[in-house]
């Protein structure tokens, strides 16, 4: 309880929004020049836990990522654009959603992937704290907040289902 009362004070959206930038090299890619998609699901994980962890300032561990689709192959040379905002912080976990795209040699941009993580924040022991609430205000955040809520429901419905199959 004595954790809970010094939390710090609930964070607007806009202080972690973060971006990470790369550019594919030819280690990143499969033998036709074409980002590998393990390699963009690093990049996911590390952009997701740059905003996370700029929100809850602790060390945190990605506890699960929601299914992800690859929409457009990335060529070596071209860039990755990788922007990460945290959609709602629970007790211990928060949801961040990271939106991918690449950029051409032309400048044109296409939307290549979108991801929904929850990391849990831990202490040196492994044991999940609790962590600072979070603050939408544009509108889109505030959408973002309801919906992260909805997905929530579903992990835990999902969670629930695997663990009564486990004890079958
Ligand atoms: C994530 C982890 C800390 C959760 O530990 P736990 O003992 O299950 O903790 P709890 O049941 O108390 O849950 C803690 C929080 O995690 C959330 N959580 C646990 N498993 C989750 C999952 N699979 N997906 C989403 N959230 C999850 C819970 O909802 C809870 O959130 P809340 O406090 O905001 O309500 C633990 O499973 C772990 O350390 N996993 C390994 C993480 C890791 O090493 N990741 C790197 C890749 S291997």
């Amino acid at each position: 309880m004595e954790q809970e009362l010094s939390l710090p004070p609930a964070r607007p959206v806009s202080e972690s929004q973060s971006e990470m930038i790369q550019m594919v090299l030819p280690n990143d890619a499969n033998p036709l020049g074409a980002l590998l998609g393990g390699t963009l699901m690093h990049w996911i994980d590390l952009a997701g836990a740059l905003a996370g962890h700029r929100h809850t300032r602790t060390p945190l561990v990605t506890a699960s990522i929601d299914s992800l689709s690859f929409l457009v192959p990335v060529q070596v040379g071209e860039i990755v654009i990788l922007k990460s905002s945290v959609n709602r912080a629970f007790r211990t976990s928060l949801e961040v959603g990271v939106k991918v795209w690449m950029e051409a040699f032309s400048g044109e941009r296409k939307h290549v992937s979108s991801a929904y993580l929850t990391f849990v924040s831990i202490d040196r022991a492994f044991r999940p704290q609790p962590i600072p609430g979070i603050l939408p205000e544009t509108e889109e955040q505030k959408r973002r907040y309801q919906e992260a809520g909805r997905r929530r429901e579903i992990r835990q419905a999902e969670m629930a289902r695997k663990k009564a199959a486990k004890g079958r």
